[in-house]
């Protein structure tokens, strides 16, 4: 018989799960993305794509991972055999995202240290890439390492792989009963301290005024799409792990509702933050908005170190507390990602957790480095950009449509979900998955790809300008590919569990 790890308690879970959603999508992407793509009109996909695709797919998700109990690729060959590879497509790109996310929580840690003293001067663009990341060699190449980036990356890769060494109770567990109200706390702080800046409402109706023009383009669906999948942790193997250590008796679509509301709850409250202070900021400099709103990068580690200095008082305390809810967010979101790979390490293998930490958890720890070299910025931004639109969006769309056409396993898992649920889950559950999200997503990524085939990607962490052909296809669409080979090669290596035996034997003694 599988002894599999279980959470505590309902709330450890939840707050896990939250933990995983709420990241560095909610602070460093959602309001950039919500104001790039039509302000207060970006909503509509927005909250369409929440209700239509993000809460259904994670119902889904929870429903798969407690009713198959196993990490995603063990989910999917109960399923159904030929599924496996499935599971392993969304873990190998959890698997890579962990490698440059971790680096990105490493920036945040030193900036939390240089909030202190402002140590970023009063050309924070400059310092950020001369000074911070040494940024002097072209795409490409990776120059030596950068201490100030390498050192905090340790920190990381030690902090993470310790707490999942621990395991699921012991460790994600109690990390994210810690994290998740401390998280909240100071992030309340903030928010309060941004609302009651000089100029905040000129943010504020900036970033909520409609522009109705915008939503009737596809590009702003699809970065609708692709924010609720990354920022909800769904896609990519997390929440099929996390469900699959839920005791028999959970409820599953109360707690979905729960993690999904709060965290676009949060998101919506680190938009409302953001924006108060850029409105703020503006209003200092005498300058429009939009000239201030940069994307990912550029917003949390060079917008905002410059809004920083501008505060009347207590400016380093103000720093600080942005700069560590980000890692405290990033965190408990990097310990689900490892997870999700980690967990299937353990199912294939039957290796101990211990093992499996040190393998999968290390060998991203050791890719990771290359991020931490001066050229380290070339290859997030492009690992990031495919990894995403290609990894997460994508799988996203295959997932439903192997679900609920190919192996047509909707009603098998509503009928789980609805007898141990409190909410019972109604036809809008599989028409969302059966028919809306398949077309919606279907005709977007159909259009993604006809875009970035013509070059003609847009720009989400960065500038393409100057990479070069061969760069953009190995570290862009090559990792992106990668991640879907390598998982259709591990289908076809043997399982060292018995795991599809044992769970039949499980089921018939029901
Ligand atoms: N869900 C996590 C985030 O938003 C990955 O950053």
């Amino acid at each position: 018989m599988e002894t599999r790890s279980l959470w505590g308690t309902r709330s450890g879970f939840i707050l896990a799960a939250i933990g995983s959603a709420v990241g560095l999508g909610n602070i460093w992407r959602f309001p950039s993305v919500a104001y790039e793509n039509g302000g207060g009109a970006f909503f509509i996909p927005y909250l369409f794509a929440l209700l239509t695709a993000g809460i259904p797919l994670l119902i889904m998700e929870f429903t798969i991972g407690h009713k198959y109990r196993g990490s995603a690729p063990l989910s999917f060959s109960r399923m159904n055999k030929k599924a496996e590879w499935l599971g392993w497509w969304g873990a190998l790109v959890a698997f890579v995202i962990s490698t440059y996310y971790s680096v990105i929580i490493a920036w945040a840690m030193s900036y939390t240290i240089f909030s202190f003293n402002l140590n970023w001067g009063s050309d924070t663009e400059a310092f950020l890439f001369n000074d911070y990341l040494n940024l002097t060699v072209d795409p490409g190449q990776t120059g030596s390492f950068v201490p100030g980036v390498l050192i905090p990356l340790i920190i990381v890769w030690v902090l993470v792989l310790g707490i999942l060494f621990k395991g699921v109770k012991k460790g994600i567990e109690i990390a994210n009963r810690i994290f998740i109200p401390l998280l909240i706390v100071l992030f309340l702080i903030i928010v309060i301290r941004a609302i009651t800046l000089p100029g905040a409402i000129d943010g504020l109706n900036a970033f909520f005024q409609p522009d109705f023009e915008s939503i009737m383009s596809s590009d702003v669906w699809v970065a609708a799409y692709g924010q609720i999948f990354f920022s909800l942790s769904i896609a990519f193997a997390i929440m099929i792990a996390y469900s699959s250590y839920l005791p028999k008796k959970s409820d599953i679509t109360n707690n979905a509702f729960t993690v999904g509301f709060g965290n676009s709850s949060f998101e919506l409250l680190a938009g409302i933050g953001v924006f108060s202070i850029l409105g703020f900021m503006a209003g200092q400099a005498g300058v429009a908005i939009d000239e201030l709103v940069a994307g990912g990068v550029g917003l949390a580690f060079v917008v905002f170190p410059q809004i920083i200095n501008e505060l009347p008082a207590l400016s380093g305390l103000f720093g600080f507390l942005f700069f560590a809810s980000l890692v405290l967010a990033g965190l408990s979101s990097l310990i689900s990602i490892s997870e999700a790979y980690i967990s299937a390490i353990v199912d294939k293998f039957k290796i101990s957790r211990a093992k499996a930490v040190l393998l999968g958890g290390g060998l991203s720890a050791v890719i990771s480095l290359l991020y931490a070299t001066q050229g380290g910025l070339f290859f997030l931004d492009a690992v990031d950009y495919f990894i995403n639109q290609f990894g997460v969006a994508f799988i996203g769309l295959i997932e439903v449509v192997m679900v609920a056409w190919i192996l047509r396993k909707l009603n098998v898992l509503q009928e789980h979900a609805n007898e141990i649920s409190d909410i019972p889950l109604g036809g809008w559950w599989k028409i969302s998955l059966g028919g809306i999200t398949p077309i919606v997503l279907g005709y977007m990524m159909f259009d993604l790809f006809r875009l970035n085939l013509l070059k003609q990607f847009p720009t989400d962490t960065g500038n393409y300008e100057g990479y070069s052909d061969t760069f953009i296809a190995i570290a862009g669409w090559g990792v992106a590919a990668a991640a879907l080979i390598i998982g259709i090669l591990l289908m076809f290596t043997k399982w060292k569990n018995d795991v599809t035996e044992d769970y039949q034997k499980s089921e018939e003694a029901k």
